[in-house]
């Protein structure tokens, strides 16, 4: 197995040109967070201001993001984010099959650097890169997946909430579902430990 590591990843993706999405981008979008953390999100791909600054999720719906992981007493910095496609497809229009399949190889490595025992996926294409290529998030949404010991959780991505605030409660609903199987799991014992489990969430 060849060996894996953060340097090798930074420097794979930044050499990148397996599609043509590395032509329009101001910044590669690796991804950033708790490199060791046992939750993984992974959303669809950088927009505007993700590709000014290099980073994901940090536009509008990385706000809201930040602030739905709040209100399960998540700090962000917690968990590790990033993206199927690492550069900004024009004007923010969802990333083609091909696309997320060139990236994939980033993808792969991340996960196997950061080993996370959770992942959220944000939208569909997340989710059907993934669990399955065919897959409908308003048909899968909050229905867990195991694969390889690792639970993997569809819901929409916040993008969508912002479009269509009807949404929220089922994103919600998500939000617990995640919550109660990383106390199930035992991860994040300081704030899903018994104690907490009966606090103020
Ligand atoms: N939407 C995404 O899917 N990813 C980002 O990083 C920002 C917005």
């Amino acid at each position: 197995m060849s060996e894996v590591s953060w340097e090798l990843l930074e420097h794979q993706i930044a050499a990148c040109q397996r599609c043509c999405l590395c032509r329009g981008a101001t910044h590669k979008v690796p991804g950033q967070g708790d490199r060791s953390a046992p939750l993984m999100l992974i959303g669809e791909g950088p927009g505007y201001q993700e590709d000014q600054q290099g980073l994901a999720f940090v536009g509008p719906a990385g706000q809201l993001l930040t602030r739905m992981l709040a209100a399960i007493g998540l700090p962000r910095e917690r968990v590790y984010i990033c993206n199927t496609v690492k550069c900004r497809p024009p004007n923010n229009r969802t990333p083609e099959f091909a696309e997320t399949q060139a990236c994939l190889i980033h993808l792969r490595m991340q996960v196997q650097l950061v080993r996370p025992k959770v992942i959220l996926l944000l939208g569909s294409t997340a989710a059907r890169v993934a669990i399955n290529p065919s897959l409908r998030i308003t048909h899968e949404r909050g229905i867990w997946v195991e694969r390889k010991g690792v639970w993997m959780l569809p819901t929409y991505h916040p993008s969508a909430l912002l479009h269509d605030p009807a949404k929220k409660r089922e994103a919600w609903e998500d939000l617990q579902r995640l919550r109660d199987k990383l106390q199930e799991l035992g991860l994040y014992p300081d704030l899903y430990g018994q104690e907490a489990a009966h606090g103020d969430v």
